[in-house]
């Protein structure tokens, strides 16, 4: 007798019905009945419902294997698939044969019990898997990847890989990771008394990237259409649900595209991960919809059918100030805004996906173009109800001479910037770009509200554990 190997997902529909199958898992719960049958709920991670399998007496090791099955041993089932006469499922296993292959004490075994909280499940960053909440997670992460590269490539973009160590700080934010083979307890010193970093590995000061962008940037002067897709550093001390020291981020950058054409991209962009979740991770939606954020699907459905609303800084700095709300920190034309104003635009205010453009030059990265106001930049962040800012990005300043003079006005060493100035040196054109934070627009599709939860293995200040 041969038995098909088959995921748990694929033994849940009713075109399985009469397959001889093998199922390997992880066992959720056994419960046994008074009439000699032991009922296993089954679940390999292929989806978030499990397969019931039914254990009757007569198999050999019922007594000595089955029925001391606990929740979080593995197993391997052998079975025929039958139709279900249950509501909730299609179909069941009957099982014939069932090995037990890893037991888990279930005096020790941390999940032995449903509901933990989220926080206590942090510190088994291991094992949460295993549960409906972060193999959901999981899953959506997985599908939102692939929309990613789906979505690029079939639009034409090629994916570049950027580095991952640096010598240049992108957002000019100077808060990041550094990269140094130096002895930290002894290390070189120059004439100054200061470390000597021509001694290090690469001979200069190096870091962990906050963005690929200005690489990025360098592959579209050549192929037009481009993204990366991978981990970025930032070490700002800041403890918040929205904010990790590693995350993943999507930068595509776009030649020959204005402003208006890259919002154009990111609302797509956006729409595009959202249908796709909604139509292929439906059980997993449904399941956040119930238990995490019940007005979820509506939300997301929202976003789906109506455009994004567009509002300049200036008019966005009118509106707060018209509120009349007191907020923790004030807002003037010239300040950054703080996520509670950003929230209070798209959440209270607009009750949509709020698109920001034209912030004051003085709080923005030296590359972005300056408009003709000399006082703005054509900078556009995207903004979403509960996650505040997704996207942040903009049109390049391509003109040499400006790009020097930003350069200079947030005294950046022109020096270590030559080769991105050189982009506008040979052959410029008017380009933009932005960025994604994966793990923000996970928090957006799935409704968890910390970056913590949407991460396998979250690097926050003071946790580096697993
Ligand atoms: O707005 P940011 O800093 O933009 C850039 O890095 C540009 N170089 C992008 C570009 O134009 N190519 O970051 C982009 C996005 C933010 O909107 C946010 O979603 C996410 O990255 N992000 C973070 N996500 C998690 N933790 C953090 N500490 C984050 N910082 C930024
Ligand atoms: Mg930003």
């Amino acid at each position: 007798m041969t038995y098909d190997k088959l995921s748990v997902a694929a033994a849940r529909k009713a075109e399985s019905v009469g397959k001889k199958v093998l199922l390997q898992g992880w066992v959720r719960t056994r419960r046994d009945s008074k009439a000699g049958f032991s009922f296993i709920e089954l679940n390999d991670g292929s989806s978030q419902g499990n397969v019931q399998v039914i254990a009757a007496k007569e198999l050999p090791n019922y007594e000595t294997d089955i029925k001391t099955i606990t929740a979080g041993s593995s197993v391997a089932v052998q079975g025929l698939v039958k139709e279900s006469p249950g509501q909730r499922q299609a179909t069941e296993i009957e099982a014939e044969g069932i090995e037990l292959i890893g037991t888990a004490d279930p005096a020790a075994y941390p999940l032995q019990k449903k509901g933990h909280s989220l926080e206590f499940l942090r510190t088994l960053a291991h094992l949460r898997v295993r549960t409906n909440t972060f193999g959901a997670v999981a899953r959506i992460r997985n599908r939102v990847s692939f929309s990613i590269h789906q979505f690029f490539q079939e639009n034409g973009f090629f994916y570049v890989h950027t580095p991952i160590i640096t010598a240049s700080d992108c957002e000019g934010a100077g808060q990041m990771f550094r990269v140094s083979t130096l002895d930290p307890n002894d290390p070189p010193k120059d004439s100054e008394g200061k470390i000597d970093f021509s001694k290090d590995f690469f001979a200069k000061a190096s870091y962990l990237t906050v963005s690929g962008q200005l690489n990025v940037e360098t592959y579209c002067a050549g192929l037009s259409r481009v993204y990366t897709f991978g981990p970025t550093f930032r070490a700002e001390n800041s403890n918040t649900s929205r904010h990790a020291a590693e995350f993943w981020m999507i930068e595509p950058e776009i030649a020959f595209c204005l402003l208006e054409e890259n919002m154009e991209w990111a609302e797509k962009f956006l729409r595009r991960l959202i249908a796709d979740v909604l139509r292929e991770c439906a059980e997993d939606i449904e399941f956040f919809n119930k238990h995490v954020d019940t007005t979820l699907i509506e939300t997301l459905n929202h976003v789906l059918n109506s455009p994004f609303v567009r509002l300049s800084y200036t008019e966005a700095v009118k509106i707060l100030h018209k509120s009349g709300k007191i907020f923790d920190y004030k807002v003037d034309w010239g300040t950054d805004l703080q996520s509670e104003h950003e929230r209070f635009l798209t959440e209270e205010h607009f009750k949509s996906p709020v698109i920001l453009y034209d912030y004051p030059r003085t709080i923005k990265p030296f590359y972005m173009r300056v408009n003709e106001d000399a006082k703005t930049v054509r900078a556009m962040d995207v903004l979403v109800p509960k996650v505040g800012e997704i996207i942040g990005g903009s049109e390049r300043e391509y003109h040499l001479d400006i790009l020097e003079e930003r350069m200079k006005e947030q005294k950046l060493e022109t020096d270590a910037y030559r080769w991105y100035a050189d982009l506008r040196r040979y052959g410029t054109v008017p380009h933009s770009g932005f960025g994604l934070g994966l793990e923000r627009a996970l928090m957006f599709i799935t409704g968890m509200a910390n970056i913590r939860d949407v991460l396998p293995f979250p690097r926050t200040p003071g946790n580096c554990d697993f």
